[in-house]
This record gives C-alpha cells, sequence and structure tokens, in this order.
C-alpha cells in the first residue's frame, strides 16, 4: 500500500497532485499563495474582495493566469459583498474560466447555474447539516464542512462528527475544514469521509501569504487555548487570537470589517501544530512527510 497521499474522486477531476486547499482568507491571502499552491499541487485560493476594486481583481486574475496553468480558485463571500461588485467579480470569474469558485455567506443558487455553464466547479461552505441541504440542492459540486475550532467563521460541530456525519446524509462530496495542521490530521480527515482538506491557519504561516510578521509569529507562539470563539468582532462567530482583541467590545466592533480583521487576528486550534514560517512549498512537503509518517506507523502498530 502506497504511503503517499492518495487522491480522490474530487482531487482527481481538479487535476491536483494532492487533496489539499489553501482555504481563502479575508486580507492575508493573496496572488502569490495561490501560485506557490499550484506549483505545490494544491489547490490555492483567495477572496475575491482581498482586491480592493473589481479592477485590482482582474488585474489579479491575468497576473494568475499568466503564471499557472494549474487549477485555483476563487472565493466569492456572497452576503457581504456590495452587489454591484459582486456581480462584476462573478462575470470575471466566468470570463477568465476560474476553475473552481468557494461561495460562503449567502445561497449559491445563481453562482452555481452560471459557472455551470462555464463548466466551472463550485464548492459552498457550511457550519450544519441544513445549509448543507440547501447547498445541495442549489447543485454544488462539494460542500465544504466548516468544523469546530476552525480559523475564521467557524461552526460549533465537531471535525470528528461533522465530516462523517455530513458524508452520510448528503450524496455531494465533503471538503473537511477545521483544525487540520499536519499530515496526520490530513489522513484522519480523509478517513472520516473528507475528499478534500481545506487548510486556512496552517498557511498564514507561510513566507508568501500577505499577513504581517508579527500576525505570523503569533499563530507560531500561540496555543489552543489562546483561542477565543467569539461573535463580537463581526456578528458571526469565529475564532480569534485573544490576546488580539481590545477589552473594549464598542472599539472591536467598528464599521469597517477590513478594518477588524487587519488588527484582530483570526485563527483556529490548529494553532498548536504551527511551529515555523516558511515558504507554501516546504509546509506541503513537511505535510505528505507527515502523512507518510503518520500512515507507516499506524500500519505497523508504532503510532507516537
Ligand atoms: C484569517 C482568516 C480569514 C478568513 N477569511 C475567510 C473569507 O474571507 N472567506 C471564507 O469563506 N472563509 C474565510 N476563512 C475561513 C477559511 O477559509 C477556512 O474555512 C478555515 O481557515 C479552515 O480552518 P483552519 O483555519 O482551522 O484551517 C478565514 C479564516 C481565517 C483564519
Amino acid at each position: 500500500m502506497s504511503t503517499y497521499i492518495p487522491s480522490t474522486p474530487l482531487s482527481k477531476k481538479l487535476g491536483l497532485t494532492y487533496p489539499i486547499v489553501s482555504a481563502p482568507m479575508f486580507i492575508i491571502s493573496n496572488k502569490e499563495m495561490i501560485v506557490a499552491a499550484a506549483n505545490a499541487g494544491i489547490l490555492g485560493t483567495m477572496p475575491s474582495l482581498n482586491a480592493r476594486t473589481h479592477e485590482k481583481f482582474r488585474a489579479d486574475l491575468e497576473w494568475i493566469r499568466q503564471k499557472t496553468d494549474r487549477p485555483f480558485g476563487i472565493n466569492l463571500t456572497i452576503g457581504l459583498t456590495d452587489p454591484e461588485r459582486l456581480e462584476q467579480d462573478v462575470a470575471a470569474c466566468l470570463e477568465f474560466e476560474v476553475p473552481v469558485i468557494v461561495t460562503s455567506y449567502g445561497n449559491p443558487t445563481e453562482v452555481v447555474k452560471r459557472a455551470h455553464e462555464k463548466s466551472i466547479t463550485v464548492f459552498h461552505d457550511v457550519i450544519n447539516l441544513r445549509h448543507a441541504k440547501k447547498a445541495e440542492q442549489a447543485g454544488v459540486d462539494a460542500i465544504i464542512a466548516v468544523a469546530a475550532g476552525a480559523g475564521g467563521h467557524a461552526g460549533r460541530i465537531s471535525p470528528f462528527v461533522l465530516y462523517p456525519y455530513l458524508r452520510d446524509n448528503l450524496n455531494t462530496p465533503i471538503i473537511a475544514a477545521g483544525c487540520i495542521s499536519t499530515g496526520e490530521q490530513v489522513a484522519s480527515s480523509l478517513m472520516l469521509g473528507a475528499q478534500l482538506c481545506y487548510m486556512g491557519t496552517r498557511f498564514i504561516v507561510s513566507t508568501e501569504c500577505g499577513a504581517q510578521d508579527e500576525y505570523k509569529n503569533k499563530v507560531v507562539s500561540s496555543s489552543p487555548e489562546d483561542i477565543v470563539y467569539t461573535d463580537q468582532v463581526s456578528g458571526i462567530h469565529a475564532n480569534f487570537i485573544k490576546d488580539t482583541i481590545p477589552t473594549d467590545h464598542e472599539a472591536s466592533r467598528g464599521p469597517d470589517a477590513a478594518k477588524r480583521w487587519k488588527d484582530i487576528w483570526s485563527a483556529g486550534h490548529g494553532v498548536a501544530q504551527i511551529n515555523d514560517v516558511k515558504p507554501m512549498e516546504e509546509i506541503v512537503e513537511q505535510i505528505i512527510r507527515e502523512y507518510h509518517d503518520a500512515v507507516t506507523a499506524f500500519m505497523h502498530g508504532a503510532q507516537k
């Protein structure tokens, strides 16, 4: 039996070397991460809104298209985006035939219809079965199961339960999101029914990531005990590094979402297994090695 991370039907369909996604992160994921992910054999993504203007987003798409012909994804935060900007960004994704669109915070039905006319794959993220069923009805190609402990807006259901729960109640492939930082956790997530592993916090500490150095160092030095799940920052429950949240609640609830997420740093429980900052390619190599070591040790009854 091979101990390299196996392909899944979804990773094969997308043409990925490894069934791993560098998940979209507001403000800090960027086009450099997308290209580094593509070169490392995984799927890189970023929110369209990380480009301040639609024109800048188009320029980013042109740049990515020049640098790689491998697959990548764009996140459209449907309900959080000004409708005019959303329409412009959707149209650009269709025009550039972006291989994967990741929808979040809203009803994906319309985007799915238009994306499928261009054979674009659509992922949609959910935190429970009710939303997952709606997404399935909308015709999405895969459902991102965002578990408790994830970075960003996280769910409340343990990853141990959420992935097999959604897999067993849906006919749509499941993508595991939340607390995956190591190859051992990739192996466990695939075992629990995931077809891709969607990793955000792990890639904050990539050299290519747009987070400032202090943020990256904070992710390295933080423990899961330092992460707090609160709706006080954005109105939706999300995980943040506790001591970056101002003690004065009013200060943390200012009107400008971008400013809040810039100064208040989000990360998930997966900080526990993150020990250094390095290029994305080296992070992916480490994950592959960890997967190999964990699976080999497991098969020989020699787990750590
Ligand atoms: C700083 C940060 C910003 C995020 N921003 C977004 C976003 O704009 N859109 C989105 O769909 N998910 C966003 N997420 C969630 C991630 O895409 C992904 O679901 C999550 O990071 C997975 O959990 P993990 O961090 O434990 O790996 C964000 C996560 C983080 C850590």
